[in-house]
């Protein structure tokens, strides 16, 4: 039986982060010199994050997405895959990479049971790349890319648009992904925590991006669609689809099903919420399966959560959590959240 919060919205979606740690320094993302890291023994085992996973399916979960960090980054992650792929309960089943580490392992991944993958790719030069994300790595995210081509055939690619960085690239990238039968979701850059430079003169709105895809390459159709995915899918003449990933200026936070555990067990049940349910406490303490079920099912009725609508209805707007803040606790961070 589905479990609904307080605004009649599913808990079906579950983000696992499976490290906090990256390999690369995005500018939207982990700006900063340095960071604070969960501490090693809080991260979750394998064993542990199963059955975790196992109560949210209980429940009603029935999408499942690995993030990190970068998730290639947990070692031997195709086993976590091949545990979490045996569950029929899961009927999506993807993760969302940088794709620097893929291109050796997404063979793996394909038979381990993983059904999608989701690539992020800001830019298309290298010099580019090495400011926006600080190290030298297109060569091999490409390499990635090319992987994916044959082994997640449809795959997306996620790109933060920002203002005066890389959004003379749209058309690029548009066509980039049209040639690998990729679909790409343009995303306005969100203030979320860890974006501790964005500023709202940075945003390329949905609007702007459709009217310059427009100029470029002719009417652009809107596809109809009924899933609760935050993006919005549009066609061109050609047949192309491409998405766009309005959390900024148009969030949908009304129909928002998803949830994120952190690597070290703290659920999260809002992109913008302050604090999380700690889950890896009960675990490790020998709550019973029906205790954890019952633990998260209370606290799921009682979401009121809005984060992205909240931001939205401030006259002023700078980024959402001070530096010094942020260095006292990891968790407030994207890259711990998962992206
Ligand atoms: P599918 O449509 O199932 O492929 O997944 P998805 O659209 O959730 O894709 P993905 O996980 O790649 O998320 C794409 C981007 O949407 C993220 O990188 C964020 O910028 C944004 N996003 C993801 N989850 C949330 C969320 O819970 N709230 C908000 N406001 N934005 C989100
Ligand atoms: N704004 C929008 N998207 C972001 N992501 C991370 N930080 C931000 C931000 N400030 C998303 C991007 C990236 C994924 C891992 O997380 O889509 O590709
Ligand atoms: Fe969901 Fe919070 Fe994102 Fe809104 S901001 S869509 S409630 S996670």
């Amino acid at each position: 039986m589905p479990v609904f919060d307080a605004h009649q919205r599913p808990l079906r979606n579950l983000r696992l982060s499976v490290t906090d740690r990256c390999n690369l320094r995005c500018q939207y993302c982990m700006p900063e010199a340095d960071y604070l890291w969960l501490p090693r023994e809080d991260i979750l085992q394998f064993e542990e994050i199963d059955r975790l996973v196992d109560q949210f399916l209980e429940l009603g979960v029935d999408k499942v997405r690995l993030t990190g960090g970068e998730p290639l980054l947990r070692r031997d992650l195709p086993d976590l895959v091949t545990r979490l792929a045996r569950k029929p309960r899961i009927r999506d089943f993807a993760m969302t990479t940088n794709a620097v580490l893929l291109a050796p392992v997404a063979g793996a991944l394909k038979a381990a049971g993983l059904h999608r993958l989701t690539i992020s790719l800001d830019t298309l030069q290298p010099d580019r790349f090495v400011k926006l994300a600080r190290f030298d790595e297109l060569g091999r995210v490409i390499a990635g890319i090319d992987a994916a081509v044959d082994t997640f055939p449809g795959f997306k690619i996620d790109t933060v648009m920002i203002r005066g960085v890389n959004d003379d690239e749209l058309i690029p990238l548009l066509d980039f992904a049209r040639e690998r039968r990729a679909e790409i979701r343009f995303i306005e850059y969100m203030d979320v925590g860890g974006a501790t430079s964005w500023s709202m003169q940075q945003v390329v709105s949905r609007q702007d991006m459709l009217a310059t895809i427009a100029a470029h390459h002719g009417p652009v159709e809107p596809v109809p669609e009924t899933s609760s995915a935050p993006a919005e899918r549009y066609r061109l003449a050609d047949g192309t689809v491409f998405g766009i990933i309005a959390s900024t200026t148009e969030p949908f936070c009304k129909s928002c099903d998803r949830s994120r555990l952190t690597a070290d067990g703290l659920w999260y049940l809002c992109l913008y919420g302050a604090r999380g349910v700690d889950l890896r406490g009960p675990l490790r303490g020998g709550a019973s399966d029906e205790a954890l079920r019952e633990l998260v099912t209370g606290v799921w009725h009682a979401r009121t959560d809005r984060g992205a609508e909240a931001r939205l209805s401030l006259r002023e707007r700078s980024p959402l959590i001070p530096v010094n803040t942020l260095r006292r606790d990891p968790h407030l961070e994207m890259h711990t959240r998962g992206g």
